[in-house]
């Protein structure tokens, strides 16, 4: 039977971590079996990178974009939005607060800001990586030139999601942008030896689960070191308002499948999917999830920093964040990790 089948795929892809694309679409469709799937994907977690969650801190420097992204309330077009950029001297100052904080990785994130050129951002990176922490830039699509000179400057980790492997619906959802640059840039920094995160958006419009499958097997494909999965918010100031956003239940879906292929990932319980949940992130360290990034950015600018509706933690400080981040945590019976959290790649 059909029932039987699913259990059947649940059991090999937890022991194969390799699956065709019509099984993946399969288990993605499935809703008689969704507990089992999730508790594959978290025997898979505990298996493979244990109980420790990571704890990043995020520091959302610029809220300046040059893209036009349809789903983000960053976008160049969105003048509801009150602009910030931090000075250079105030994000080290977020990196130290970080480092008190316990958290051994400091996530710079922005806009596509050109403000923030290589003299700017060698000169944080190396500051930054002087405190002893580790250093992921999350700042979008630059030349190989300049990723290479970020990574001479000592930044460890990338971010850069694919948002969808489906090109056609990438260019169309990101006016003006490529989605074979996209690509070339997460190849470019792979190649330059940053360990590469990368991840999809859940219910974008036009997006089928086909396309979901395609996603995960491209994540596969490229081996990324880190996946971010998060739900599509619909952002009332953008073209997508009045478009349906993705399900708490599918993103996670999504997450857990990422867990069960790729099982040695770093994977975020993403500030998304807790701004569909009030126990998103709990429930997303359960479904394959073994990294949380709270906020460290401090006063006005974590209101501005508006993705989309509904952001968690926007009026809370990082003390607070911290605190109660570290509680949830420590409430399901997982542990803080001391490390940097890199990925420990097993055979
Ligand atoms: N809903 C959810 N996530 C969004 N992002 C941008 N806009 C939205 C939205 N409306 C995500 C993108 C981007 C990341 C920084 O934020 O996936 O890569
Ligand atoms: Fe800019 Fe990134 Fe938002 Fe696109 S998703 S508009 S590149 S901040
Ligand atoms: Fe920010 Fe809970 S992590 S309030």
């Amino acid at each position: 039977s059909a029932g039987r089948d699913i259990q059947a795929l649940i059991r090999k892809v937890e022991v194969t971590h390799a699956l065709a694309k019509d099984d993946v679409v399969a288990l993605l469709r499935d809703t008689h079996y969704v507990e089992d799937f999730f508790a594959a994907a978290d025997r898979v977690r505990r298996k493979y990178v244990g109980d420790d969650v990571h704890l990043r801190g995020l520091i959302e420097f610029s809220n300046i974009c040059k893209q036009n992204c349809l789903y983000c309330g960053l976008r160049r077009d969105n003048h509801k939005l009150k602009r910030y950029r931090l000075k250079p001297e105030t994000i080290v100052e977020f990196a130290e607060k970080a480092q008190s904080y316990g958290y051994r990785t400091v996530v710079l994130q922005s806009g596509e800001d050109e403000w923030f050129d290589v003299e700017t951002m060698t000169y944080l990176i190396k500051k930054i990586k002087e405190m002893d922490l580790a250093v992921t830039l999350s700042v979008g699509e630059k030349p190989r030139e300049v990723y290479q000179k970020y990574r001479e400057a000592g930044a460890d980790r990338y971010l850069l999601r694919i948002e969808t492997t489906d090109k056609d619906l990438y260019e169309k959802l990101d006016p003006g942008m490529s989605w074979d640059n996209r690509v070339r840039c997460l190849i470019d920094l792979k190649e330059l030896g940053f360990e590469l995160g990368t991840g999809c958006l859940v219910g974008i419009p036009g997006q089928t689960v086909e396309s979901l499958a395609d996603d995960i097997l491209f994540f596969k494909k490229l081996d990324a070191d880190m996946i971010g999965v998060g739900p599509f918010i619909p952002n009332p100031d953008t073209p997508l308002a009045a478009e349906k956003g993705g399900t708490f239940e599918q993103s996670t879906k999504v997450m857990a499948m990422t867990r069960l292929l790729l099982p040695d990932s770093n994977i975020p319980a993403t500030t998304a999917m807790e701004s569909l949940n009030p126990q998103g992130r709990v429930l997303a360290l359960q479904r394959g999830a073994n990294v949380v990034m709270p906020n460290v950015t401090e006063g006005e600018y974590r209101q501005l920093y508006q993705l989309y509706p509904g952001k968690i933690c926007i009026n809370d400080t990082p003390a607070h964040c911290r605190f109660c981040i570290t509680g949830k945590i420590l409430g399901i019976g997982r542990r803080i990790s001391e490390t940097q959290g890199f990925r420990v790649k097993q055979a």
